[in-house]
């Protein structure tokens, strides 16, 4: 549920019509909504009723914007972060650190000093060589990482190939048959506390069986862990979980439906459970608003060419993803026609041969759905500055990034000595 509305015959975001913010703040712009995001928040921690105490780290990718992460800070979420820019700005917005975990394969020994110096929750480490890293630089601060190894329990997700994690081809995570041997390993290692497990398996899944199956295989793995001495107290299950973007397609599992299979796995496990969800949280909270700059006749069908490109939506060119696309003004006809963006490449459709609203020159536009891996994947491609974003909270709403000009976008390009010296 969300809380994109048509009222009048105008699409409205809570109490705001879309048209006053793209009067105001122009097009494209992402707009999101309060009201969706704390809803989203508060479903996903219902469902998890009757766990000991679970902390949702909210996975800050899907959406790091501080607004965002803020208005989710104060809803009791804590941060999954994959860098040091995401440890700061969650922490710039609020999110305390000890409700913060670590994820990613990657992670510098500058960016452990930062989270260890932030006394984060936990790490989920990814590899043998990383906990090395990791326990050299805790003693050389005089800290000790709380941590955990994110375990690849060799699962298909099911879901786009882009965006599976779970699988032995997969970069992520410890093999599971590695599993015993990091563990040892990273227990004979002076600055490295060792209190769990994580796993995450994929994003959009919509089948909760490989997500059972993988847990299954974490709960064998703390069973067998404990009877090698190993004090395990967190299992952090990942995220994950699907939501609908396409009305004709089945409805992914909801939350309710994750926390009982969640329930049920665990049940007997006896750690404080972890959950990264970053697109159900944020996913049908936003809205990326544009305008249409032309419409034109190809041969065969109308082009819809809105001023919103790959570069601020890049799910569609990238995984092929679907958006639902309405007028802000429906008239009621419909046509059928494929949106392009500006961008010199055919790869900047956002929709081909797709059933809609009919639209003309100057009309306003939403894709749905846009709140998660939005914003957060744009790039200023073609020299178009990155697309502030707007949040709306009942009848207020603000900019919560400003639009990127194409002055500081050039300003931030310098010309070397040599190119600097003769005018041309
Ligand atoms: N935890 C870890 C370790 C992750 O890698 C991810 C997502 C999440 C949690 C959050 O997953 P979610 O609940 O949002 O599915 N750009 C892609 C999605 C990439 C997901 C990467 N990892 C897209 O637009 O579909």
């Amino acid at each position: 549920m969300d809380h994109f509305e048509l009222r009048d015959g105008s699409l409205h975001a809570e109490d705001v019509p879309l048209a006053a913010i793209a009067a105001a703040a122009g097009t494209p712009t992402y707009v999101y909504s309060t009201a969706t995001i704390e809803r989203h928040a508060r479903v996903f921690r219902e469902a998890l009723a009757g766990l000991q105490d679970p902390l949702i780290a909210f996975a800050v990718k899907a959406n790091p914007n501080k607004a965002v992460l803020a208005t989710l800070a104060k809803a009791g979420l804590g941060a999954d972060v994959v860098s040091g820019g995401e440890l700061a700005r969650a922490l710039a917005a609020g999110v305390p650190a000890d409700r913060i975990v670590f994820s990613g394969v990657g992670k510098t020994a500058d960016e452990m000093a930062q989270a260890l110096r932030a006394g984060i929750f936990q790490f989920n480490l990814e590899s043998e060589p990383e906990a090395e890293t990791l326990s050299a630089v805790a003693v050389s601060l005089g800290k000790v990482a709380p941590v955990a190894f994110r375990v690849n329990p060799d699962v298909d997700a099911g879901t786009h190939a882009k965006i599976s994690t779970g699988g032995s081809e997969d970069k992520f995570g410890v093999p599971i048959s590695r599993a015993m041997h990091a563990y040892a390993r990273a227990a004979e290692l002076p600055g490295l506390l060792i209190q769990g497990v994580a796993v995450h398996i994929g994003s959009q899944l919509t089948d909760l069986s490989p997500s059972r199956a993988a847990f299954v295989r974490i709960g064998s793995l703390i069973a067998e862990l404990r009877a090698a001495g190993h004090a395990i107290a967190t299992a952090d299950l990942g995220g994950g979980l699907g939501v609908p973007y396409d009305a004709a397609k089945p409805l992914p599992p909801s939350p309710a439906v994750y926390g009982e299979m969640v329930r049920d796995v665990t049940a007997g496990w006896e750690v404080r459970l972890v959950f990264e969800p970053g697109r159900v949280i944020v996913g049908n909270a936003g809205v990326l608003l544009t305008r249409v700059v032309r419409v034109k006749q190809g041969e065969t069908q109308p082009f819809v060419i809105v001023d919103a490109a790959m570069n601020d939506l890049l799910r569609p060119s990238l995984y092929d993803a679907w958006h639902e696309i309405r007028a802000v003004a429906p008239t009621g006809e419909r046509f059928t026609a494929t949106i392009v963006g500006p961008i010199c490449e055919s790869g900047d459709t956002f929709a081909k041969r797709r059933e809609m609203d009919k639209v003309e020159e100057g009309d306003l536009v939403v894709f749905l759905t846009a709140g998660a891996y939005g914003a957060t994947m744009a790039s200023t491609y073609n020299s178009r500055g990155l697309t502030p974003e707007v949040m709306v909270s009942g009848n207020d709403w603000a900019i919560v990034r400003a639009r990127q000009t194409v002055e500081s976008l050039i300003s931030a390009d310098s010309l070397p000595a040599w190119l600097e010296k003769e005018p041309v």
